[in-house]
């Protein structure tokens, strides 16, 4: 061998028989490596892309996802369709990154006892999620799930609505001023049909506005999670230009 040939190696052995230097070369490469990484992602906005008709969820959608997350639901409920065949034949289009970019916490779930429930929206009648609610083996024979009929007979008692936006406006979903201020408001006129909803509807456009549990006397525990739930997966039209560009921009990831 020449010397010119023999020098590189003769160095790396010089690496390999000093722990000390072999670490610290270990770190460098590894330091590099992880940088490489994640320094990309403090420079960029956001990681998800933007996709029309997302919007953050009305001052009731919202009561009732946080009485679907006191409740547990989550235990046995995945919210996150994913890109196989036997899900997307059964519970529709695979979920978008945004269809959950306003969620904290987000509801993607591992555990899958019962249903995706992604898109869930629109499939049943408020009287069935009431019914399934209250007695899910009166609909279901064979069903798991338990009994929520207590949701029906609690009045929804929600302490500060505007409390509750301001602090996800504060991590940044893009709430106005006037959502806050009128977060108590739109609570209140989205389950009651008789009330005046102002310019709810122009604010969180496809808001369903109307008694869901079958008591428009009052507003119920029941209302408010059955409006979430006739919510889920029915914001983005799937199929529109800005989805179909999400999914290509996915595709050539
Ligand atoms: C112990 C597990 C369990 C828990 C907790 C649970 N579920 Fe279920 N859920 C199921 C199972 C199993 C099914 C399928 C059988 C049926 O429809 O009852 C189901 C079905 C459903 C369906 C019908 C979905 C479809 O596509 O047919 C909805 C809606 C639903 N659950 C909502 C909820 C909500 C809201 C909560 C919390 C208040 C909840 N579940 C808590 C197990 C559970």
């Amino acid at each position: 061998m020449t010397d010119t040939g023999k020098q590189p190696f003769e160095r790396h052995k010089k690496l390999e028989k000093n722990v000390t230097l072999l670490a610290a070369a270990t770190f460098l490469t590894v330091a590099v490596g992880g940088i490489v990484e994640i320094a990309p992602l403090f420079w960029i906005d956001n990681t998800i892309e933007k996709v029309d008709g997302m919007r953050p969820y009305s001052p009731l959608e919202l009561a009732g996802r946080d009485i679907y997350i006191r409740e547990g639901c989550y235990t046995c409920h995945s919210q996150m369709i994913r890109p196989f065949r036997d899900e997307v034949e059964r519970y529709g289009h695979y979920s978008l990154a945004a269809e959950s970019m306003y969620d904290h916490p987000f509801q993607w779930g591992s555990k899958r006892t019962g249903p995706d429930l992604a898109r869930v929206g629109g499939r049943y009648s408020d009287a069935w999620h009431v019914q399934h609610l209250r007695d899910p083996q009166s609909v279901v024979p064979e069903s798991v799930m338990p009994q929520y009929g207590f949701l029906a007979d609690t009045p929804l008692n929600v302490a500060d609505p505007s409390a509750n936006l301001a602090a996800l406006r504060n991590i940044g979903v893009p709430y106005t001023k006037d959502d806050v201020a009128k977060a108590p408001a739109d609570l209140a006129a989205q389950a009651d049909p008789e009330a005046d909803p102002g310019d709810l509807a122009a604010r969180y456009p496809k808001a369903q506005i109307r008694d869901f549990d079958g008591d428009p006397a009052r507003v119920t525990e029941m209302d408010a999670l059955v409006a979430y739930l006739q919510m889920l997966g029915t914001l983005v039209d799937v199929n529109s230009a800005a989805a179909q560009e999400e999914l290509a921009t996915e595709k050539g990831r």
